[in-house]
Formats: C-alpha cells, sequence, structure tokens
C-alpha cells in the first residue's frame, strides 16, 4: 500500500525533457574570431537570443549514429511494448468509432522496421521510435531522449478555431489568431493559410498524423491550439500558446508562412514566421562530443546525479512557464479580481472555487490537476470549497476540468464521491487488468512477501471473488488467463481493482445535506477534451454512472468532440519499472538506456462498468451530450464562458 499511495496515472509525471533551469549562460566569448566548424559548437558559441532553427538541428544531425547503442535502445524499448504495455494488441483495430479517428497502429511492426533499417543519423533514429510511440494516440505512452529535446520552438502567433456570431456558415470554421506576441494588431485575423493551404485543413492534418494525446482529431486540435489555462502562482487564467505554436519537437522547417484576412486591412497579410529557439538546458557543451557527453548520455550509475532536475513532465507541461524563464521582460500578472462578477471564493493547489454574482445560486468549481503538491491537504480545501458555495447558497454547481493534467487516482476518486457518494465501496473503482509477462510474474512473487518492492503486488488489489477483500494469495498472477485481441494473444490478470481506503467517514457526513449532492441535475462538467488521465476517469464517473451532463468546448464546429483524453490506463515510467526490479534483487529483462530519456507506458488498463472494450479505446463513453464553441469573447474570458454554460444548463 505504501507504494500504491503515491500510484499516478497522469502523463504528468512522465518526462520528456529536463526543464528546471534557466537559460544557459551566455558564451563567455560571443563573437570570438575563431568561429568554430563543429555545428554544436557553432550552438553553444551563438548567444541564446541569436538562436535559430538551423543552429539546432545542425547540432542534432551531426550526433554520430552508435549501432550498439541504437541496438540496446531499441531492445529495451521492444520488450516494453511487447510483454508490458497494455494497448499494443487494442491499438490494431481496425475500426474507430466516432469521436475517435485512429486507424490500426502496429507498434511492434513499426518497432521492428526500425530494427531492420539502416541509420546514419542518430537523430532520425529517435523520432523514428518517438514516431512508433506517438502513433498509439495514447499520451501515457511516450518516448523521449533529452539529446533531441533542449530545446523550444515557438511562434509569435498563436491560433484558435473560433465561431464569429453573425457570420455565414462557410465562415464558421476559420482559423484566427489568438495571439500576436509582436503585437502588430494581427489578433483575430482570419488565418486563410498556412504553408500555402487552407489553414483548418493544415491544422486537422497536423493534428491527425502528428500529434498523439487522443484518439479523437478534435481533442487533438484543442491541445494543439492557443487556450487559457490556471495558473496556481499567479490564481488567474492566463494564456497558453498550444502545442501547435510552441514545441518541444523540432518542427519540418525554419519558419511557417501564414496569409492572414483582417478586418482593419483591404489586403491579405503575407507573413513568413520563423520559429524562436528557446533553451531548456543549462548543460554546457562546446562541440558535437561534449554534447553527446554532457547533454545526451546518462551519468554512470555513482557519478553526481545531473544539474537538471525536480518535476519532469511530458506532454502536459504548460511550456509556456518554462519558456518564460528563458525571455527576459515579462511583466507580473496584475493585481487585483480577474472577473468582474466571477467572485474567488477560495483557492487550492488544484482546485478554486468561483461565485457568479449575477448568478447567485451557481458555484463554479474548477479543478485544473489531480497532481497538486500535497494531495492530502486538498481535500480539506475541496470540502471547505464546498462548505464556501453552500455558505453563499449556491445550489449548482459547474465543475470545470479544461487543461486538468490528470494526477492522482485517489484525489479523483475522492473528488467524485464529494459530489456523488458511494452507495457500494466499490462505486469509483475501475474494473481493471494487467499484462502478465514471465518477469512480471517474478517480480509479483517477489514483491507478495515485500509489501514496498513494486505496484505489482496482489495484496494491492481486490479480489472480487471474495467482495471487497484483496487477494490473500498471489494468484491474480500465478492463475493468468489468455485474452484475444485483433488476433493476438497475451496472457493477462483477471479482472481486479486497485484497493484504495474509503473516503474517511468525515468527509461524506458533511457533503450528506448539500443541495446538490448526488443530484445531476444540479451539476455540469465544462471540457474542452484536454481533460486527462486521473481527469478523464472522473468525468466517466460522473457522466455515465451518474448522469451529469457534459458540455464539450471547442474542437471543430458541428463534429463531436471527446470530453478527455487517455484516461483508460495508468502509467509507469521505465525509470520506476527499473527501482522494481531493483528492490527485488531481480535482474530486469530492460536494459538501461543509454542516453537520459523518459520512457513512459500504460501498465494497467481499465473498463467502463460492464463494458468488454477498455476505457481507452471505449469511444461511446467520451462522447459529451452538449457542444460549445470558442467564440473571441469566450476564450478570453472563462467568465463569459461560465455564464453562457450555466445559461443554457439552468435556464
Ligand atoms: C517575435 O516578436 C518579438 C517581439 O516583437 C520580436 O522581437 C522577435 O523578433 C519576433 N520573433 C520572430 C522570430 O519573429
Ligand atoms: C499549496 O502550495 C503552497 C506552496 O507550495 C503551500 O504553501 C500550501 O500549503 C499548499 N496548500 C495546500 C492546501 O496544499
Ligand atoms: C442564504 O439564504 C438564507 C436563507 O434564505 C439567508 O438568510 C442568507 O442571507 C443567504 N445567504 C447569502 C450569502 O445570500
Ligand atoms: C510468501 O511467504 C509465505 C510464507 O513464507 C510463503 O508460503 C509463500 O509461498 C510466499 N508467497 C510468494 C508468492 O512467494
Ligand atoms: C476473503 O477475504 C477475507 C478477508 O475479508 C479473508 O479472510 C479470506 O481468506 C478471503 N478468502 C479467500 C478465498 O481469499
Ligand atoms: C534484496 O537484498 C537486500 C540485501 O541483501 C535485502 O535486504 C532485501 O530484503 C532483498 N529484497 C528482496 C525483495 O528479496
Amino acid at each position: 500500500m505504501v507504494l500504491l499511495r503515491s500510484l499516478i496515472l497522469s502523463a504528468s509525471v512522465a518526462a520528456l525533457a529536463v526543464f528546471s533551469n534557466a537559460a544557459p549562460a551566455p558564451n563567455p566569448n560571443p563573437g570570438s574570431p575563431e568561429a568554430p566548424t563543429d555545428a554544436c559548437g557553432a550552438l553553444a558559441a551563438t548567444n541564446p537570443t541569436e538562436l535559430k532553427y538551423k543552429h539546432v538541428v545542425d547540432c542534432y544531425n551531426s550526433i554520430p549514429f552508435d549501432s550498439a547503442q541504437a541496438a540496446i535502445t531499441l531492445a529495451t524499448v521492444l520488450t516494453i511494448f511487447r510483454d508490458l504495455y497494455v494497448f499494443t494488441d487494442s491499438a490494431l483495430a481496425r475500426t474507430a468509432p466516432a469521436p475517435f479517428v485512429n486507424a490500426p497502429h502496429d507498434v511492434l511492426g513499426e518497432l521492428e522496421k526500425i530494427g531492420r533499417s539502416k541509420y546514419t543519423s542518430d537523430y532520425k533514429f529517435h523520432n523514428d521510435i518517438l514516431a512508433a510511440v506517438d502513433g498509439l494516440g495514447d499520451g501515457h505512452a511516450a518516448y523521449g531522449v533529452s539529446c533531441y529535446e533542449s530545446y523550444i520552438f515557438a511562434q509569435n502567433l498563436t491560433l484558435y478555431v473560433p465561431v464569429v456570431n453573425g457570420e455565414q456558415a462557410s465562415t464558421f470554421l476559420s482559423v484566427r489568431i489568438y495571439n500576436d506576441e509582436a503585437k502588430r494588431g494581427y489578433d483575430d485575423c482570419v488565418v486563410e493559410t498556412i504553408n500555402d493551404e487552407d489553414a483548418l485543413t493544415y491544422l486537422r492534418t497536423y493534428a491527425r498524423d502528428k500529434f498523439g494525446q487522443s484518439h479523437d482529431t478534435n481533442a487533438r486540435l484543442n491541445f494543439m491550439l492557443a487556450s487559457q489555462d490556471y495558473d496556481t502562482a499567479s490564481g488567474r487564467f492566463a494564456d497558453t500558446p498550444g502545442m501547435f505554436s510552441q514545441r518541444s519537437s523540432v518542427p519540418q522547417g525554419p519558419h511557417l508562412d501564414y496569409r492572414l484576412k483582417c478586418p482593419h486591412l483591404d489586403e491579405a497579410v503575407e507573413l513568413r514566421e520563423e520559429w524562436k529557439v528557446l533553451p531548456q538546458i543549462e548543460t554546457a557543451f562546446s562541440d558535437s562530443a561534449s554534447y553527446v557527453k554532457n547533454v545526451c548520455l546518462a551519468p554512470l550509475e555513482n557519478d553526481a546525479p545531473p544539474v537538471e532536475s525536480g518535476i519532469l513532465r511530458r506532454r502536459n507541461e504548460p511550456i509556456h512557464r518554462i519558456t518564460k524563464r528563458a525571455e527576459s521582460g515579462t511583466t507580473p500578472p496584475p493585481a487585483g479580481p480577474q472577473f468582474p462578477s466571477a467572485e474567488v471564493l477560495l483557492t487550492g493547489n488544484a482546485t478554486a472555487f468561483y461565485h457568479l454574482k449575477d448568478r447567485p445560486d451557481t458555484g463554479v468549481l474548477v479543478c485544473y490537476t489531480f497532481m497538486p503538491s500535497d494531495p492530502e491537504a486538498e481535500k480539506d480545501v475541496i470540502l471547505a470549497g464546498l462548505n464556501a458555495f453552500h455558505a453563499q447558497n449556491v445550489t449548482n454547481i459547474l465543475v470545470d476540468f479544461q487543461g486538468n493534467t490528470g494526477g492522482s487516482i485517489e484525489l479523483s476518486a475522492f473528488l467524485v464521491q464529494m459530489l456523488f457518494p458511494n452507495k457500494d465501496p466499490l462505486d469509483a473503482a475501475f474494473p481493471s487488468d494487467m499484462r502478465v509477462s514471465k518477469s512480471i510474474l517474478e517480480l509479483a512473487r517477489l514483491s507478495f512477501n515485500h509489501s514496498d518492492v513494486s505496484y505489482f503486488n496482489a495484496h494491492d488489489f481486490v479480489d472480487f471473488s471474495n467482495g471487497t477483500a484483496v487477494y490473500e494469495s498471489n494468484d491474480l498472477f500465478d492463475k493468468p488467463i489468455t485474452q484475444t485481441r485483433n488476433g493476438r494473444n497475451s496472457l493477462w490478470t483477471e479482472k481486479t481493482t486497485l484497493k484504495f481506503p474509503p473516503v474517511a467517514a468525515e468527509y461524506m457526513d458533511a457533503v450528506a445535506s448539500f443541495p446538490w449532492t448526488a443530484k445531476a441535475d444540479n451539476i455540469r462538467i465544462l471540457t474542452d477534451g484536454r481533460c486527462v488521465s486521473a481527469c478523464g476517469m472522473a468525468s466517466y464517473f460522473w457522466t455515465a454512472l451518474h448522469n451529469v451532463a457534459a458540455y464539450a468546448i471547442g474542437g471543430t464546429h458541428g463534429e463531436d468532440l471527446s470530453m478527455f483524453s487517455f484516461a483508460g490506463a495508468s502509467v509507469l515510467k521505465l525509470e520506476e519499472l527499473q527501482g522494481f526490479y531493483k528492490a527485488a534483487n531481480m535482474t530486469s529483462p530492460l536494459t538501461d538506456l543509454p542516453y537520459k530519456n523518459s520512457i513512459t507506458f500504460s501498465w494497467l488498463e481499465m473498463y467502463g462498468k460492464g463494458r468488454t472494450t477498455p476505457l481507452e479505446y471505449d469511444a461511446e463513453l467520451y462522447r459529451p451530450k452538449h457542444r460549445l464553441d470558442f467564440t473571441p469573447e469566450n476564450a478570453r474570458s472563462r467568465e463569459v464562458m461560465w455564464k453562457e454554460v450555466a445559461a443554457a444548463a439552468w435556464k
């Protein structure tokens, strides 16, 4: 149980790169006469503010391919996706019901193809593995090496796709400028083309082919485009550029071409916008060899820990916060309340409670993560927030899940029960199962008698044949069953579920008499699909089991949009798994990677109640009851958006 307490379901623990440091110290001899000839040397010698796309790409391309290292890397990644990852076979499904669009993806086939290919470029080799993993469309499955994620690429223009009132249907779907960092007056200009292609087509193609966080193109679009996210430090909603305009992966070319149509200008505006390059590492290097040694390679066992540290996040790390450090002259947020008539009642480190003053019966519970620094303390914040609503005579609650990064399964199940207390002990628990490979079986056997060794410990799982009691034997792993999926056989555990302690009676007693408790008519969810992992799990329980209606905003006007993304599994990091084997005194079947890396994968899959398709692939459970569009007004003010939803929900 000790380990399970810290179990995380979000991709936000999944690291891509190391971000805890500011921009590197400027080169001590900028403009020194002996210009370096080595590509990484040229990168190192360039002042951070002068960095161009080409500097980074030339350095990356100069890293020599080492076939021995590549063989180790590929073998480890193959083992993960062959023996441990839970969706390897599910991903082969031929049909994807709406709102999903995923084509069958054979991750093993792709990896084996890489193994048969001849490489001269190390960079291309790692990019191909990344593409094989991203093609799964599962935000929990991630491949990243620090070597090729040391710089962020950003555009000065950020984009969104609002519906503008009074326009003809044909112009409904126009891509527009959300923000022009260079302040040239282009905000809300229509983007007619990107790289000479119709702008929306261009973005949707990118969302479909290049972006791997959801099985739904429209949810992907929302991740890619500009939006607002709650910022704990300032207690305000702040603009975020979206993962199209700000990337940690290297763009296709040095610039993007845009054609804009602005209301105040007769002529179309043609722009060629270069990528800004923002360093994310402090590690010193002076040429390709030292780049490999200091940035790429993992330190040897007894070396001092790397300079970079801290919580490493992958896909949901709001990059804007990171790059802020790399840019000078960012203005502090203005003081005073952000909204004229949405009053802040209380804020925590995962939730914030607002009261709509002109709809005094409505409270907004903003829940932007399930991974606060102290989940136990956040439980008290949630109770205090609900009490504050009650003190204001609130009867209707809008839960705003936009941009929720996921996190603790336990906190998510807690929030579910604070609005809908369990009738049966396992109401907020998912039927789940795990792959049983030979090495997992061995690990499980050792874990069984050593409670702190790994997550693969039958004592932490409910034996459905014995009510809500946990396994008293290792049968969960010792007696696996064969499941055939899309023509492939694998060994799986029986259905089980993670055992967590019940929510304390003091909480359940406190919420019992609130006017909204267990009343679906008094509760609504607002989401843009950027509600991942544990957030999707809470959404599933409220919508599918308790009949709460959800409003999903954004995507493409007139099309479906998932309420949440990659909600169907729990995530594990390669490093953690290696730690499990070490704690069990076992030889891991996986060799450590030569490069500093962050590899994550789903190890436990979940099902909706009574469903036979894993939740990750159960598209029907992702569809919201109601759809909304972004407008220039609601995309820039949560208060406006909340009032629209409240007016539609409670007439
Ligand atoms: C982005 O805008 C800033 C501020 O106006 C400007 O200094 C910078 O050159 C622009 N960057 C690019 C790549 O256009
Ligand atoms: C929120 O985080 C701040 C800063 O880390 C901390 O001081 C505070 O105690 C936290 N509050 C809760 C409820 O966890
Ligand atoms: C809530 O309702 C009660 C009873 O009608 C009333 O006395 C009280 O003033 C109301 N509180 C607020 C904050 O409006
Ligand atoms: C755990 O320990 C008990 C008592 O020593 C032993 O009988 C049992 O076989 C062990 N279980 C596993 C799975 O190794
Ligand atoms: C069922 O659970 C109880 C504890 O609640 C335990 O004593 C018993 O051994 C379990 N039975 C089996 C067959 O595991
Ligand atoms: C691993 O070895 C250490 C040191 O010998 C021992 O204390 C520990 O109990 C062992 N762990 C397991 C799971 O056997």
